[in-house]
């Protein structure tokens, strides 16, 4: 799976903010070690530690403090995704197999907690408490947003709102405190951490609307695993409330998602996803992605001056264009 394209010195920080990632999972132990190691070898975007190196350079850059909130960043971010491919039943990941799909759920449970315990180890070199404080509030929240996700699971009757407050739990806090961190380890002042905040989040919120969006309409080599996962397993993304909401679409695609509830129907998943391809519903969910990075960008420009603002001007355009 494609890594950012960066260049120069970011380049050169997040190489060896790679090698710290593997290092910080290191271990004798075989199994856990294979199992931990897995995914993060398969690749990923490495988008929230891009983010925490992004926002240091706004304050005292020290690439060893900004290390001990990226990595551990990232270390989060995988092993969330280690516990959601049990939930979400997923067989590839990063075009690999996933951890459950290769050992089994049980191995992946514990690989997902094994990752998380090396994050917090790595977080507690830090003598910054707020830094702590904001971390276990994203995670807090991106353990509820996963729980809404399963309790509105083929509820046809959500509204967009709801939508909208679930992907911020579960995807845009972690993205929005990545920036938010990288200003805090570097002492950055509250205000700059707080424009970066309002950055992140927006952005966040259009990754996982553009992540909705790949999954009706992109192909499995783009995204790397198997497009049609949301409707499969019930998940009502944005396009799907918008097609839902027109009235003469309304019923068809109610009925499909009831036939894929009973009987797990691949035909039913493949006519839904049409329904909604027909709907214009991709379309407005894409303009939707679209506000909340011009609402990024307008935080982007109350920041001080910095050579740093024209990447993330870049990465807020990439998520909406992103295929990947
Ligand atoms: C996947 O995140 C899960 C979502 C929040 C949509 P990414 O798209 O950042 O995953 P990787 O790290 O690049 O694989
Ligand atoms: C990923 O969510 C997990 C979190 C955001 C916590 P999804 O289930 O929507 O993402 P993919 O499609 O598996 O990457
Ligand atoms: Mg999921
Ligand atoms: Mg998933």
């Amino acid at each position: 799976m494609k890594r950012l394209e960066l260049f120069g010195l970011l380049k050169k920080d997040m190489g060896y903010i790679e090698d710290e990632l593997y290092r910080s999972i290191d271990t004798h132990e075989p199994l856990i070690g294979a199992t931990s190691m897995h995914l993060l070898k398969a690749g990923g975007k490495r988008l929230r530690p891009v983010f925490v190196l992004l926002g240091g350079k706004f304050g005292t850059y020290d690439l060893e403090r900004l290390k001990r909130v990226a990595v551990p960043l990232e270390l989060i971010h995988s092993a969330s995704l280690v516990h959601d491919d049990v939930i979400d039943d997923a067989e590839t990941r990063r075009g690999q197999l996933t951890v459950k799909a290769k050992w089994d759920n049980r191995i992946a449970m514990y690989t997902g907690d094994y990752i998380y315990a090396r994050a917090l180890a790595m977080v507690a070199e830090l003598p910054n408490p707020d830094i702590h404080r904001v971390l276990s509030k994203a995670l807090v929240q991106m353990s509820i947003g996963e729980m809404e996700q399963i309790r509105d699971f083929f509820n046809t009757e959500q509204s967009v709102r709801n939508y909208l407050l679930r992907i911020r739990r579960k995807t845009a806090l972690l993205i929005a405190v990545s920036c938010q961190l990288g200003a805090m380890a570097a002492d950055a002042s509250p205000a700059v951490g707080s424009l970066l905040y309002s950055y992140g989040y927006n952005v966040g919120m259009a990754f996982q609307i553009q992540d909705d969006i790949l999954d009706l309409c992109g192909t499995e080599k783009q995204i790397g695993k198997p497009p049609g996962s949301d409707m499969r397993q019930g998940n009502i993304t944005l396009p799907v409330i918008y097609a839902l909401q027109q009235p003469e679409l309304n019923r068809l695609l109610r009925d499909e998602i009831e036939l894929i509830r009973a009987h797990e129907d691949g035909y039913s998943t493949q006519k839904a996803i049409e329904l909604i391809k027909a709907s214009g519903g991709l379309a407005k969910a894409e303009q939707l992605a679209d506000r909340y990075i011009e609402k990024a960008l307008s935080s982007l420009d109350l920041l001080p001056d910095q050579k740093v603002k024209k990447t993330l001007r870049d990465i807020a355009h990439f998520v909406t264009r992103r295929t990947y």
